[in-house]
C-alpha cells in the first residue's frame, strides 16, 4: 500500500481524505480526517516534530515519526506513509480552500466515522449462550424478549434498528455537517448490483427546491426538512449484460438500499427521518433537472419529540420457513 494523495472529503468544507493505492487496480485504502483531526496533523507537520493524534473514535491514532507516519486504525490493517511525503502533501493541501466534492468510495475503504463500536462482552456472552449451534432463524423464531438487551451500547446496530422511528415533525435545529457526511458515507457503503452503483443522490440544500419537492410529494409539508436527500435510479451505470428491465430493477434496489443505509445512519446519529415514497416522479425529475427516475426522498432532522418505535406483526407471522 502506497500513500498517494490528499483530497477533499464528501461535503464538508474542511477535513480530507488520505488515499493509499495497492498493486492491484481496485486495491485502495482511505482514511477520512475531520477538520479537527486535519488541523492537529497540520500543526504537528508544520513544526517538523513527532507527535500523536487520537482520532474521533478515541481508539484510532496517527503517529507522526521523523521517518514514517503510522495510522493505527481500529479493526483495520495498519497504514503508513513516508513522513516527508505526507508532510509535503498535507501542508500543500492545507493552504488551499477546497470545494467539497462527491467521491467514489469502494468497500475496502475506511471511515472512522461510520464504525459501530462492538460490545465485545455482550458478544462473548451471546456466543456462550448459543453454543448449541442454533441457526439465526431458529433463534429468532423461538426467542423471548431479553431484558439483558437493554444494556446494549448506544451505538449498537441492533439498538439503532430497534429504536428507529419515523418523524414527520422536525426541530428547527441545523444538522451538523459532519453528520451529513456520515450519512452520505453510510449510503455509499450500501451494496449495489455488480458494485456499479446504479444510483445518484441529490442533496437538496436550496429552500425553494425543498418547497417544490413538498408540492411534488403530494403536498407533504415535512418534505421541507433540515436535510433532504433524493435517491434516484441510474440504470445506465449498471454495466451488466442483462435485459433493460433487470437493470432497472437493480438500480431501483441500489437506490432503495442506499436510502435505507442513510436512514439507519441518521438514527445512529440521534437524528430522525421520514421516507417519502409518495412522489410525482415527473415533477421531481423536472425540479431536480434530471432524467433519472427518483425512487424515494429521505427527509432528515432532529425530531421535535422522541417517540418510541412502532410495533410490527410477530416475527413468526412475518417469516415462513420452507423446510
Ligand atoms: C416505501 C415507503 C414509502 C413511504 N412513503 C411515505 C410517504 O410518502 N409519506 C409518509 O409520510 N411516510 C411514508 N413512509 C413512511 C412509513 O409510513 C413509515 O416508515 C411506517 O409507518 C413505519 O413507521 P416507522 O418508520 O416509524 O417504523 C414510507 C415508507 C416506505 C418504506
Amino acid at each position: 500500500m502506497r500513500f498517494t494523495k490528499v483530497e477533499p472529503a464528501y461535503t464538508s468544507k474542511h477535513g480530507c481524505r488520505l488515499v493509499w493505492k495497492g498493486t492491484e487496480e481496485d486495491d485502495s485504502d482511505t482514511v477520512i480526517l475531520t477538520k479537527d483531526e486535519l488541523d492537529s496533523l497540520v500543526e504537528i507537520l508544520k513544526r517538523d516534530k513527532a507527535g500523536k493524534i487520537t482520532l474521533e473514535d478515541q481508539v484510532s491514532a496517527i503517529l507522526v515519526n521523523s521517518d514514517v507516519t503510522q495510522f493505527t486504525l481500529q479493526g483495520h490493517r495498519p497504514l503508513e506513509a513516508d513522513t516527508l511525503e505526507i508532510q509535503k502533501k498535507i501542508l500543500e493541501y492545507a493552504k488551499i480552500p477546497h470545494e467539497p466534492q462527491y467521491i467514489h468510495i469502494n468497500p475496502k475503504e475506511f471511515y472512522p466515522s461510520v464504525w459501530i463500536r462492538k460490545d465485545e462482552k455482550k458478544e462473548d456472552r451471546d456466543l456462550e449462550k448459543h453454543e448449541d449451534k442454533q441457526t439465526l432463524l431458529q433463534a429468532i423464531l423461538s426467542s423471548q424478549p431479553e431484558i439483558e438487551d437493554q444494556s446494549l451500547s448506544e451505538s449498537d446496530v441492533f439498538r439503532i434498528f430497534a429504536t428507529r422511528r419515523s418523524t414527520r415533525k422536525f426541530a428547527k435545529s441545523k444538522i451538523e455537517e459532519w453528520k451529513v457526511d456520515k450519512i452520505l458515507a453510510a449510503a455509499d457503503t450500501a451494496p449495489t448490483a455488480g458494485n456499479f452503483q446504479g444510483l445518484k443522490i441529490f442533496y437538496v440544500k436550496n429552500n425553494k427546491t425543498k418547497e417544490a419537492l413538498v408540492e411534488a410529494a403530494n403536498k407533504q409539508p415535512y418534505v421541507n426538512a433540515p436535510l433532504v436527500l433524493v435517491f434516484c435510479m441510474d440504470p445506465a451505470r449498471v454495466n451488466l449484460k442483462f435485459p433493460q428491465n433487470i437493470l432497472e430493477k437493480f438500480s431501483m434496489q441500489d437506490a432503495t438500499l442506499a436510502a435505507a443505509y442513510a436512514q439507519i445512519a441518521a438514527s445512529g446519529l440521534g437524528l430522525s427521518s421520514i421516507w417519502i415514497g409518495m412522489i410525482d416522479e415527473e415533477k421531481v425529475k423536472s425540479i431536480l433537472g434530471t432524467k433519472l427516475r427518483p425512487s424515494s426522498i429521505l427527509c432528515i432532522g432532529y425530531p421535535d419529540k422522541k417517540k418510541p418505535p412502532k410495533s410490527r406483526r410477530k416475527l413468526k407471522e412475518l417469516i415462513e420457513v420452507i423446510e
